[in-house]
């Protein structure tokens, strides 16, 4: 350590940065989104180029080298790196479209203005409030809101001029989830920053994203992330995407293996004979069951226009299957009762045909009403017979419908409909 600031240094240094003040006047406030953003959260700023060590070289700035206007490079735009750490996705709301995420910004550039001699002034490095130097100001495009961890983060200056600056952040952003394969689902969300105080002839970034998630016991596990500089913005922008896959076994457990288990026990159902009084009882009560199951779950689900969850229509053919297999049993215990009434009228049962088994006792129907298994006493009955038609027919169709949604499931690509506002480029006024 040296015998550094120099009284008449800091005078010098104060007098400057009070002329350069009221030269800049009131621009100042609304250059960058974010400044604006904090701006708007009633934390009122203040410049502060006092706190700026006299070493800084300002003597030498002119009035057209404002040092809260972004650092020139010749004709190529100033480079920016940027490192994001994606440090917690905390919560993903299907129903309402939305991931929130916790994220850190580290941010460096080359300001050659704040650059100093570092053998007369022997310092590795120092700090300088956020707003008393040029920042790139950011604004996430699908962001619902963003919380600034830190209202004046500072930047860290070192010798060369090289400015590092952390921004810790909070958002919770739009997604457009790909949830056709709901509980299973892989989707890829994206957060967009854009500086847009600059254009692309002024600034341009270099993004690079790490995942530092440490928590696995999520619903939602972060498999990859992407950085990418979309082409041909009028702004400059860098876009960060994460790949969240649903890793819940609760859905599955919760939707999928009672829906198979009432498609089975209704399958079952139609083993019991047509004659059965609780047949009836039996399909009316998985119905109902099914009614009061199949509400809450479509509650439950998210919908969109396009891709929705295939346990939508699941659930929906599972119903319709539910409902075809009860009317059946309804309508064929009508029919078989009716048979029965015609056969008490007259004894002979054989112009009903078919006649499969001969064996037994084919006397007459004695006994009318209740017990099961007394109608075979007079062969089969069409009732029955069309009953076990349509359970041979009724298990192909469940196998089928089984089979379909699984082909589905494992081959089908769903691809949401195009954005309208992916078509027009993003930005205000071209300023190229
Ligand atoms: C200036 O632009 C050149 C060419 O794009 C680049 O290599 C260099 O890193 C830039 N310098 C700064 C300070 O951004
Ligand atoms: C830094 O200051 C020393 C002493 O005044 C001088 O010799 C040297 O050239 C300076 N270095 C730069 C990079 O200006």
């Amino acid at each position: 350590m040296a015998q550094w600031p120099l009284h008449h240094r800091v005078f010098l240094g104060l007098l400057v940065a009070g002329l350069l003040l009221q030269g800049l006047g009131l621009r100042v406030p609304a250059a960058g989104g974010w400044r604006a953003e904090v701006k708007a959260m009633g934390a009122e700023r203040s410049l502060h180029p006092a706190s700026w060590p006299s070493f800084l070289g300002l003597e030498s700035l002119g009035a057209s080298q404002e040092p809260l206007q972004i650092p020139r490079n010749g004709s190529a735009p100033l480079l920016v790196a940027v490192e994001v750490f994606v440090s917690n996705v905390f919560n993903v709301d299907i129903l309402r479209y939305t991931v929130s995420s916790v994220l850190l910004l580290r941010m460096s550039w080359l300001d050659p203005r704040l650059a100093w001699n570092e053998t007369v002034h022997p310092r590795r490095a120092f700090t300088l409030p956020w707003d008393s130097i040029w920042t790139p100001g950011l604004t996430i495009q699908e962001a619902l809101w963003v919380d600034w961890r830190d209202q004046s983060p500072r930047a860290r200056v070192a010798p060369d001029g090289n400015v590092e600056l952390y921004l810790a952040l909070t958002t919770e952003t739009n997604c457009d989830f790909e949830l056709l394969r709901f509980p299973r689902d892989l989707s890829d969300c994206s957060l967009s920053f854009y500086a847009l105080s600059n254009s692309v002839m002024e600034l341009e970034f270099q993004a690079q994203a790490v995942n530092e998630v440490v928590s696995v016991k999520r619903e939602y596990v972060l498999q990859d992330l992407k950085t990418q500089i979309p082409p041909q913005q009028l702004v400059p922008c860098f876009r960060v995407t994460l790949s969240l896959q649903n890793t819940a076994l609760k859905a599955v457990l919760s939707l999928l293996v009672p829906g198979e288990a009432l498609l089975l026990a209704d399958v079952c159902g139609g083993l019991l004979p047509l004659s059965a009084a609780e047949r009836l009882g039996y399909k009316m009560t998985l119905l109902l069951g099914y009614l009061v199951f199949h509400s809450s779950l479509v509650q439950a689900l998210p919908s969109s226009s396009s891709c929705n969850p295939l346990l939508i229509y699941y659930f929906t053919v599972l119903l319709l299957l539910l409902i075809l297999s009860t009317m059946e049993t309804v309508l064929l215990a009508g029919l078989w009762a009716h048979d029965r009434q015609g056969a008490r009228g007259s004894p002979s049962p054989a112009p009903r045909g078919e006649e499969h088994r001969d064996h037994g006792d084919s006397g007459p129907p004695q006994d009318q009403e209740g017990r099961g298994g007394e109608g075979k006493g007079t062969g089969r009955s069409r009732a029955e017979v069309a009953d076990s038609i349509f359970f041979r027919v009724y298990v192909v169709g469940v196998v089928c419908s089984q089979a379909l949604f699984a082909g589905i499931w494992m081959w089908v690509v769903c691809k949401s409909d195009p954005a309208p506002g992916k078509a027009a480029p993003h930005g205000g006024q071209p300023r190229l």
